[in-house]
């Protein structure tokens, strides 16, 4: 019978891949926890107008990313395609308000995207929201955090973008500035995904990749020249915060991010070894956010890392080595070898017990095939003399013990000289 296949754009991760995973997140708790952060799990399923409401109507994500359903009542329901709408969804139901929330969320966000290397349509982020000011000082914090996440997992060489997106009361001068200056251009001319964003969404014209695009659009306006004081002020600070602490970064005013809420400082980091998808984490600021999904005026600032990208250029670590691989030789042995290994365990070792019993080759290959460092073997001698034969495999070298003095062979490589 043919077998049942994964779903396109859904990987399984096995060990050398979900090992690197959890260094990430293991290094994520570290780092975010000496920025005060704290962990917080939201659902991985929402009601969908959470989404069109943060993310917005006109974006790629909400148009046609989702995975969306109806559930019994007729309720559109979506995966999450990101975790900023859902943390600050669960910051508002919890009430939390009091001051500076400093939150974040590891897991599975699900875009129905393209495949390629470094795009799934199941992958994992890393996401860091603080709610609660809108101080310059906490952009900053939030880009110096990342960086310092980045260095943590060991990648270095890594190029910061920022920009500003202005406010409420500035972008719409802009936006109507660019539409007017994409008037002017033969909608022939640009792609076609920018011909229909150029209506409705026409910020979005400035970060396509389409070369042609880019070329039409080099003497579109620029966001930064047409900003409130309030915003320019805003962004002054923020990078002169950033310049004191020598973080290099190159200004991209074509950084727009592709979710709506964002106003004032956004940022990504790029990675230029990776290809296509060189993105490898975005964020920026979104003080309209808390209030538009129903909550007080609350402003925030938040970042998300792609953790399949970060794979790709995090050196894989090598393979852990058990300690101990054990065998009984016959059902008896087998017994206390399961009883040893338990024993074992409770001293930190790392190890398993073969529950096979037959065959000395066999049993040897398997030990051999478990990469541990030693293979323990119960044997009837071995047992009446409550003993246990310890083999170094990498020196090939064995001998036999009392039980009680296993752990003074194995906690030190005594044999082996
Ligand atoms: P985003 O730029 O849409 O931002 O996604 C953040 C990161 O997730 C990207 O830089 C990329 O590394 C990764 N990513 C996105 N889509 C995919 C995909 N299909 N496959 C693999 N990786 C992907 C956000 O999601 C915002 N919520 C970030 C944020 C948090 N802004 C404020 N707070």
């Amino acid at each position: 019978m043919p077998h049942v296949t994964r779903v396109k754009g859904f990987a399984d991760l096995f060990p050398p891949d979900s090992a690197v995973f959890a260094a990430m997140e293991d290094a994520a708790r570290a780092v975010f926890s000496r920025f005060g952060f704290e962990e917080v799990r939201t659902p991985l399923l929402e009601f969908t107008e959470l989404f069109t409401r943060s993310i917005g109507v006109e974006t790629d994500v909400v148009r046609k990313e989702m995975y969306s359903f109806a559930d019994s009542r007729g309720r559109s329901l979506s995966l999450r395609p990101e975790a900023t709408s859902g943390v600050v969804r669960a910051y508002i139901d919890a009430g939390l308000n009091d001051g500076v929330g400093r939150l974040f969320t590891l897991g599975p966000m699900f875009r129905h995207e393209r495949p390629q290397l470094g795009r799934m349509r199941q992958f994992h982020q890393i996401n860091c929201e603080c709610l609660g000011t809108d101080s310059p000082m906490a952009d900053v914090e939030m880009i110096l955090m990342l960086l310092a996440f980045l260095r943590e997992i060991g990648l270095s060489g890594l190029k910061l973008k920022i920009n500003s997106m202005g406010c409420a009361e500035c972008r719409p001068q802009f936006r109507n500035a660019l539409s007017e200056f994409l008037t002017k251009v033969d909608a022939g001319d640009i792609c076609p995904d920018c011909a229909r964003r150029a209506e409705t969404n026409p910020l979005r014209v400035l970060d396509c990749k389409v070369p042609g695009c880019r070329v039409l659009t080099a003497e579109a306006p620029v966001i930064t020249d047409m900003q409130c004081p309030a915003c320019k002020d805003h962004f002054a600070e923020a990078r002169a915060i950033l310049e004191a602490r020598s973080v290099d970064f190159e200004l991209d005013h074509r950084l727009v991010r592709g979710l709506d809420y964002y106003c004032r400082t956004t940022f990504e980091v790029e990675s230029v070894t990776i290809g296509a998808q060189s993105a490898v984490a975005g964020g920026g600021r979104y003080d309209g956010l808390v209030k538009s999904l129903g909550g007080p005026d609350v402003p925030g600032v938040g970042f998300a890392c792609g953790m399949e990208r970060l794979a790709l250029l995090v050196q894989k670590p090598s393979p852990s080595v058990p300690d101990f691989f054990i065998v009984g030789t016959d059902v008896e042995a087998q017994k206390a070898a399961f009883n040893l290994a338990q024993y074992l365990r409770t001293a930190t070792l790392r190890g398993v017990v073969s529950f096979s019993t037959g065959g000395m080759k066999s049993l040897m290959r398997q030990a051999d095939k478990s990469g541990a460092k030693w293979c323990l073997i119960i044997g009837p001698e071995e047992l009446a003399a409550s003993a246990v034969t310890v083999k170094d495999m990498l020196v090939g070298r064995q001998i036999t013990v009392p039980q009680n003095d296993i752990f003074s062979i194995l906690l030190q490589p005594g044999i082996r000289q």
